[in-house]
Formats: structure tokens, sequence, C-alpha cells
């Protein structure tokens, strides 16, 4: 792809971006969380919660668990969010990534940077503000998730090179991955009616993704092969 191929493919993303981010106001959810909070998670999200030995628990012991469920997703998006996509992000934007891409594409890592540290913000209040609402408190968090520990995980013992490419490639499939998690969230009921908007919010903010040719973009290939974009 030419420079100014890439350029054009960049402009558009950016364009969608200015369309589709809610930077700049707030999400739907926090605006209704005047409503009832619905304590129950989504079971299908994690079906540990339909078990019968969940069941047959005392509510008081139910509903602690289930708030404990929205308390650790929600960690787990900030985690997600700022210690795994946006160092891959940043590396991009500054050219220390596997993939050297176009100045107008590597300046779009940062409009990913600015969402996925709004979608922790929006996590982290809406933890807040689900304690505040169930005088359940978060219990203590770990420090690191699955996610976190599978890129070093995969990076052990492999040179730099390849474990920026592991990083970035990791990075692309988890975000993906994540999104269709978003997606079918979005369509469940059963749970808390302002969560499931601050997931539609979030996928929202992921269309641009959604443009993406459902097979690795040309550039990325390129670039991480080390031939010219
Ligand atoms: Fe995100």
């Amino acid at each position: 792809m030419s420079a100014t191929l890439a350029a054009a493919a960049a402009g558009d993303m950016q364009s969608t971006w200015f369309r589709h981010a809610s930077v700049r106001t707030m999400t739907h959810a926090w605006r209704d969380r005047g409503r009832d909070f619905d304590w129950r998670f989504s079971v299908e999200m994690k079906p540990l919660l339909g078990h019968a030995a969940i069941a047959e628990l005392p509510l008081p012991v139910r509903k602690f668990i289930n708030v404990q469920a929205f308390h650790k997703y929600l960690h787990d998006v900030c985690l997600t969010e700022t210690d795994v996509v946006n160092p891959v992000a940043a590396a991009i934007a500054y050219g220390r990534s596997a993939a050297v891409l176009p100045g107008a594409m590597a300046a779009e890592a940062f409009s990913i940077m600015v969402d996925e540290a709004f979608h922790s913000y929006v996590a982290r209040l809406f933890s807040l503000h689900i304690a505040e609402v169930t005088g359940i408190e978060s219990v203590q968090m770990p420090s690191r998730n699955a996610l976190l520990c599978a890129y070093e995980d995969v990076g052990r013992g492999l040179p730099p090179r390849i474990v920026a490419m592991a990083e970035l490639l990791c990075c692309c499939l988890s975000e993906s991955n994540f999104t269709k998690e978003i997606l079918v969230a979005s369509r469940l009921e059963g749970y808390d009616p302002a969560f499931r908007e601050i997931m539609v919010d979030h996928l929202a903010e992921g269309a641009p993704l959604w443009l993406l040719p459902p097979r690795p973009h040309p550039v990325l290939v390129r670039a991480i092969r080390g031939t010219p974009v």
C-alpha cells in the first residue's frame, strides 16, 4: 500500500473516531445510574453463578458474590485497557512496535489510547457507583489479570523482536475477542441495565474496528514482516 493510500485509510479512521468517540460526552450509563441497580451479574458471562451450589445460598450471600463479579469484571477492564492495550498503542505511536506504521496511522494509536483510558475511567467510576448503591465494596483485587500474565508467558525466553511481534498480534487478537464478548454482552438480559448500557457504549467506541476487513490489514502485515508499507 502506498503512503498516500495508507494516509487515506488513516484519515477514514480519524473521521470515524471523531464521529463515534464519546470521550467528549459522558456515557448514557452514567447519566442513567439513578435507576435501581440490579445486583445480578450475567450468568452467561460467569456461568459459575448459575451453579446449583450458588443458587442454594442465602440471598445476601448470592448478592455479595454477584456484586463482586461486577467489581472483578470492571477491574479486569481497567487493567486490560491500561496495562495491555495502551502500552502496545504507545509503542505503535512512537515507532517502537514490531509494526512501524506511516505517520498518520501511527498517530491514530493516540486515539486508541484516549478511548481505552476512558473505558478504564468509566469502569472504575461504575465500580465505585456499585459500591455506593449496594454497600458492598470490592474485595482486594489482584494487581494483574490473566491476560497480562498470558502476555508475559508468551514472550518468556524469546528475543525482543519476537516479543514485540507477539505483543502486537496478541493485542489485536485479544481486543478482537473482547469486542465480540462485549457485543454478546450488550444483547443479554437478566443483569443490570445500566451495566449493559456501558457495554453498548464501549461497543460503539470500538466501531472503527468493525470497519476493518475480516483479515489482517495489509499495512499491518507488511509492517510486521519488515517490508515497506
Ligand atoms: Fe476498551
